[in-house]
């Protein structure tokens, strides 16, 4: 068994996950509005307004946010204008672009209900894996697990986890480790709830980042940092790496030949200068930009997860068949398969093409 494996089975063993339980109904926070509640909508603003800001900042704008958009039907039909200004001064704006263009994809794709499973949530705009496992284990006791900055510092300081961060397949372990550590499936009601809100507190207000309160905290007696004397070491990173995720929408058009359409990407940004499908933020922009001859045939493909270095995309391919007399969008053409291989494109564009 490799180490991490060995030492989260010691922390299961040694009772890690009814630890955090039982130290968030004494000791974690209760009374922020966020909390006593299971709607999604409520709990999905806090953690979009929580991801790079401290909760006695986001008191404040979340009331505002709520007072003026009640519900998700009325900030997703609100303008984008508004929607900047109630986030002025929150700083990081593109959760303001997101959380609008989110409330629209919740109204357009899921008739205004979140979708309950973290594995649909992350395909919205601005939910990350951490962020959507947090939103499935508040509202729907889905047993997911969240690896925010705070927590991964709680982690790999409890498992005297010493692999460095900043390579993906490290962060990969720790997240399978961290999902090995939550509540078992037969914990009690409840329990995944009061796990991911504890393992919140826990980094928030004892696992500092420096002087850390380990005299009060409930893993002390099996925390691997704590017996080596130096949890500030903890967690390793040589390298700054800021991860995203980003969901985005791809056309896969066919015409009767069995020609598929590509267009030359920017020689900026995301497959710089590679032959693509059409690229969408959002189902709706691509349905939008769809000559109406081809509206009809048009079919969601399975999304796929596509990582790289600095993001893990959430690719959602939509086919449309047909032959269309009007301009397709933008400025690509249609190319036989067998001028595929001699194209520049990007990994997934090729698998997809090919199924
Ligand atoms: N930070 C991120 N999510 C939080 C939550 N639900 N409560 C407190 N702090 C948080």
């Amino acid at each position: 068994m490799s180490l991490e494996r060995t030492a989260a089975a010691s922390a299961v063993a040694d009772g890690f996950s009814e630890r955090v339980v039982h130290w968030q109904r004494s000791h974690g926070r209760s009374e922020l509005p966020w909390q006593n509640t299971r709607d999604p909508y409520r709990v999905w603003l806090s953690e979009v307004m929580l991801q790079q800001t401290q909760v006695s900042t986001v008191l404040g704008y979340f009331d505002r946010f709520l007072a003026r958009f009640p519900t998700v039907a009325e900030l997703a039909a609100a303008g984008e204008d508004e929607v900047f200004g109630l986030w002025s001064g929150l700083g990081y704006y593109s959760r303001a672009r997101n959380i609008h263009c989110c409330a629209q994809e919740v109204m357009a794709r899921f008739g205004g209900a979140f979708p309950q499973r973290a594995e649909q949530l992350v395909t919205l705009p601005g939910i990350g894996r951490s962020t959507a496992a947090a939103i499935a284990a508040f509202c729907f006791g889905e047993r997911v697990a969240i690896l925010d900055g705070n927590v991964k510092r709680v982690l790999t300081r409890v498992l005297g986890f010493d692999a460095d961060l900043s390579v993906s397949a490290n962060e990969r372990t720790l997240w399978n480790v961290a999902t090995e550590l939550l509540p078992p499936a037969a914990a009690q009601p409840g329990a995944i709830e009061r796990y991911t809100q504890g393992l919140m507190d826990l980094g928030a207000t004892v696992c500092l980042p420096r002087k850390p309160s380990c005299m009060l905290c409930p893993a002390h007696e099996i925390c691997v940092a704590r017996q080596q004397g130096t949890p500030e070491n903890y967690p390793v990173r040589t390298r700054k790496l800021k991860r995203s995720a980003q969901s985005l929408w791809l056309l896969l058009a066919r015409d009767s030949a069995g020609r598929s359409w590509l267009e030359k990407r920017p020689a900026r940004g995301i497959w710089a200068g590679l032959y693509c499908l059409p690229v969408f933020d959002s189902h709706a922009a691509l349905l939008e930009a769809l000559p109406m001859q081809l509206r009809g045939s048009v079919r969601d493909g399975a999304p796929f997860l596509h990582v790289l270095t600095h993001k893990d995309l959430h690719l959602h391919p939509v086919l449309a068949k047909g032959d269309t007399k009007s301009a397709m969008p933008g400025t690509g053409q249609w190319f036989a398969p067998d001028a595929w291989d001699g194209l520049g494109l990007p990994a997934p564009v090729r698998k997809l093409l090919s199924t």
